[in-house]
């Protein structure tokens, strides 16, 4: 069987991705009820952070152990990657003592250097391009609270970063609709953008964008890796917070998802992550359950 990569959310089919939102509820189901479930038994994953992270982390390193398995965590301050050891190295010696890897790192073009000198399947744990992993924990919350997405209309307001980019992948898989509204000068780049994807319409308005929308959600102003633009940001984003006002443009019941970490007064506002409509912990808390299930798909395919 080849290989099968999670490198961007178009890597996987939409078949594909109801067998492992299919699987997630399994998984859950039986976590919740303390029920063993080993299907990773003697199996390792290697983790690689060259970004910080809590919630990646540890949902990979947990859910591993849940599968019966084990987690290794490098850095690239303590591996030889930050000594200059070619990630072209590094992917084969890695790969050759492991089953899986995942990755967070800067350019896309670095884990899909990674993932063409792998010979286990490589997982994107954050790019500055794509966050795959979110945006399917963030699809499985939404199908649980509110059921099937397709059809449906996804506002996001803020700035066009790696979560944007994933979103739209996931709008075209699965067959929903992205408003988007950012800031002037932090618009979207097209050359991140499948041409036929037909899934998100421009606002200039972050308000009109929320407009009906069934989920609305948002992500720092500044990602990791732009800290040096924090200072502009701060003044170019200012109006593109999700306060109540937004939130009462959308369906009355509309939700509100924010990947995390969050700033409160400026992205969102503390009455609307904390308040009744937010989903964020549900969010935070199915990463470990979507990524099991992901981790059992890409290792050994499909179970049943
Ligand atoms: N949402 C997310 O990826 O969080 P971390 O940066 O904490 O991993
Ligand atoms: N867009 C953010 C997401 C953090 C989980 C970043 O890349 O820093």
């Amino acid at each position: 069987m080849a290989i099968k990569h999670f490198l961007q959310f178009s890597d996987l089919t939409l078949e594909e991705l109801e067998y492992v939102i299919a699987r997630t509820h399994v998984i859950k189901r039986k976590f919740k009820n303390y029920e063993p479930h080993h299907t990773l038994a003697d199996r390792t994953l290697v983790m690689v952070f060259e970004k910080n992270s809590t919630r990646t982390r540890l949902s990979f390193e947990a859910g591993m152990h849940q599968l019966g398995g084990a987690a290794i965590y490098l850095n690239t301050r303590d591996s030889q990657l930050g000594r200059g050891e070619p990630v072209e190295d590094a992917a084969q010696v890695m790969s050759r003592m492991c089953d899986v890897i995942m990755i967070r790192t800067f350019g896309q073009e670095i884990i899909e250097r990674f993932a063409a000198n792998s010979r286990v399947p490589v997982i994107n744990g954050l790019t500055n391009e794509h966050h795959p992993c979110q945006v399917l924990a963030d699809v499985f919350t939404y199908i649980e609270h509110r059921g099937s997405i397709k059809g449906k209309t996804v506002a996001w307001v803020g700035d066009a970063n790696n979560m944007l980019y994933s979103w739209l992948q996931a709008a075209q898989v699965f067959g929903f609709h992205v408003n988007v509204s950012t800031p002037k000068r932090y618009e979207i780049d097209p050359t991140l953008v499948a041409e036929n994807n037909t899934h998100y319409t421009l606002f200039n308005s972050p308000s009109d964008a929320c407009q009906g929308a069934h989920l609305v959600t948002t992500d720092v102003w500044t990602s990791m890796g732009f800290e040096e633009e924090n200072a502009a940001r701060l003044k170019a984003f200012k109006g593109w917070i999700v306060d109540a006002e937004k939130m009462q443009r959308a369906q009355p019941d509309a939700l509100f998802m924010h990947c995390l970490p969050a700033h409160r007064g400026e992205e969102v506002s503390a009455e609307v992550i904390d308040g009744p409509q937010s989903v964020v912990w549900d969010e935070a808390e199915n990463r470990l359950h979507v990524q099991k299930a992901l981790l059992e798909y890409l290792v050994l395919g499909k179970l049943d």
